[in-house]
């Protein structure tokens, strides 16, 4: 897969893409990652990138020119170019399976108030968010969703993690707690019947505490 990321802050993208499962990925050549800086393409002397909103209000928006120009280098033929930004669709794991299925991904990242809606209108298919929260930048969000996307290719997590696994456990359902070595530490016990050996009645402890979190930490999954 052919990933490119449009940002202000590449060293965001670089950095955490670049480390650990993902940096293994890339070297592996599951995914060829091309992040380009959007100051290159600014404007004037001083590589003007944003402008005060027309009609008013607080903040700068990321001005079109910038944009449209840094995306006029990339071959998107083969292409879905997504915007990161709050005001986007929220990301879920089915968004993840779904990208994961894509040749080439282009990421555009907001920044202050958001980018000029004609870019938007013009040049994305589709808008997403992390959750409801907002971010100084969209950089952030885009190596979350990235990330999600690339452990899903095959080859990029080793067998040990393997990500088939969860895709057929419950989505509706948190996954209970784990315990490993040692079974006591500072007197705190690893629960009796992890230890039993007892396959069938450890399948059923297990489904009433992932049941139990679930209640506990995402009672809208239940409903
Ligand atoms: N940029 C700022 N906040 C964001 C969010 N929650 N998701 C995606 N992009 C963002």
């Amino acid at each position: 897969m052919r990933i490119d990321v449009i940002t202000l802050f590449p060293e965001l993208i670089t950095t955490p893409l670049g480390t650990s499962i993902m940096g293994r990925a890339r070297e592996k050549q599951l995914v060829d990652l091309h992040v380009h800086n959007l100051r290159e393409r600014g404007l004037g002397r001083h590589k003007q990138v944003d402008d005060t909103p027309y009609g008013g209000g607080q903040g700068m928006v990321l001005r079109p020119e910038p944009i449209f120009e840094t995306l006029d280098t990339i071959d998107r033929s083969q292409a879905r170019t997504i915007l990161m930004t709050p005001q986007g669709k929220r990301f879920s794991q089915a968004d993840a399976r779904r990208l994961s299925e894509e040749k080439h991904l282009v990421f555009l990242c907001g920044h202050y108030e958001g980018v000029d809606h004609r870019v938007v209108e013009h040049a994305v298919d589709e808008e997403l968010s992390i959750g409801d929260y907002v971010l100084t930048n969209g950089a952030i969000a885009a190596v979350v969703v990235i990330d999600a996307i690339v452990r899903l290719l095959p080859g990029a997590l080793g067998d040990e993690q393997s990500a088939v696994e969860e895709s057929f456990s419950d989505p509706n359902l948190l996954e209970g707690p784990q315990y490993t070595k040692p079974a006591e530490y500072r007197g705190y016990q690893v629960p009796e019947i992890l230890l039993s050996g007892h396959h069938g009645k450890i399948a059923e402890w297990r489904k009433e505490q992932a049941l139990a979190r679930t209640k506990t930490n995402r009672p809208d999954l239940l409903d």
